[in-house]
């Protein structure tokens, strides 16, 4: 399975994924600022692997810090990381677990603080796969056998540390001896489906076809869709989610034609403190990646443009949430809840 993010003593390492997949080149961030350059720029991105970055980035943040300013650099390092994108929960859950981790330290020798900061990031990593792992084999009993799953955007290995979550239960469900067939939208603009999902399942050897966005509608209605499986940025309480542009159509056309829409994102993902959906920060990302497809234009220059990077899906078109602790359906506000305690 490749490597998305790891520590290493030259600093935080990752595979540059705007350069997926045609080329495999691995980025070392040395300081904080190169990892919140490398969050805001997508070389990493996936809400649970913004987060392992997040916490590494404190780590390797902390580790440069001057012990003399070390309370105030903290912050601004916390704050830094926190500036890049706005819409994953996990970035700031993992922000505050850090920071959380720092003040209880505080007073101890800063070479004890650094030391424990590396291992509580690395923590965060391996924590990470081990959810994954317990999403897939909670989501995998969902999945139809002999039948083709439908999935946006990236939620794999890449989008982790390591496994993913819906490609999780896609892998498990695989791995339960199953025989599944996995529709991937190429989710544009950013293309996710296109360079980093059907490359991913074809690395493991699990068949994939690629289709653009507008595509689902017709093999939904055809009946070559047994269920949808897609990640998550935010859930609110009540179960409303935020995902990937264009993720809210698919739920829409999901449940127009009776399949099954399935969420697999882990606890870090829930943001129980806000009531709906319509209280999550929706990122707006730069013309550019609509105007432009690698760099060419496709459209006329200086044409208005609105890019939206993910979209909100009403707790009504969620036929579940998968998240580490098991699976939970309607009403979302108790069974949520319940995965928290
Ligand atoms: O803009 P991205 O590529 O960071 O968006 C990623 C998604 O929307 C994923 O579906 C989500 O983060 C879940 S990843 C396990």
């Amino acid at each position: 399975m490749v490597e998305t993010i790891y520590w290493s003593d030259a600093g935080v390492v990752m595979i540059d994924q705007t350069r997926l997949p045609r080329e495999q080149v691995f980025v070392t961030c040395k300081d904080y600022r190169e990892v919140a350059e490398a969050i805001r720029s997508m070389v990493i991105r996936g809400a649970p692997a913004i987060g392992v970055a997040a916490a590494m980035g404190v780590a390797i943040g902390v580790l440069h810090a001057d012990p003399g300013n070390l309370d105030a650099d903290v912050e601004t390092i916390c704050a830094t990381l926190a500036a890049t994108r706005p819409t994953a929960v996990n970035l700031f859950w993992a922000i505050d677990r850090m920071r959380n981790l720092y003040r209880s330290l505080v007073g101890q020798p800063v070479e004890a603080i650094r030391q424990r900061l590396i291992a509580e990031a690395q923590q965060v990593r391996l924590e990470d796969i081990a959810i994954n792992r317990a999403i897939g084999s909670h989501g995998a009993p969902l999945v139809p056998d002999g039948r083709t799953v439908l999935t946006h955007c990236n939620a794999g290995a890449l989008a982790t540390a390591g496994y993913g979550t819906a490609l999780g239960v896609i892998r498990a469900a695989v791995e339960a001896g199953k025989s599944i067939d996995v529709f991937a939208d190429e989710t544009r603009p950013f293309l996710q489906g296109a360079r980093l999902t059907v490359w991913e399942l074809d690395q493991d050897g699990i068949p994939a076809t690629l289709i653009t966005d507008n595509m689902a509608g017709h093999f939904m209605k055809a009946g070559r869709i047994g269920c949808v499986v897609v990640g998550a940025d935010r859930i609110a309480a009540n179960g409303d989610v935020a995902n990937k542009i264009g993720t809210y159509s698919v739920a829409v056309l999901a449940k127009e034609n009776g399949i099954p829409f399935y969420v697999a994102a882990p606890v870090s993902t829930l943001d129980l403190t806000l009531a709906t959906g319509a209280a999550i920060p929706i990122e707006e990302r730069a013309a550019a990646e609509v105007t432009h497809v690698f760099g060419q234009p496709v459209a006329p220059e200086g044409i208005r443009v609105a890019n939206p990077a993910f979209d909100v899906t009403p707790n009504r078109y969620v036929t579940a949430i998968i998240t580490e602790k098991g699976v939970a359906r309607a009403p979302y506000v108790e069974s949520l809840q319940a995965m928290v305690k």
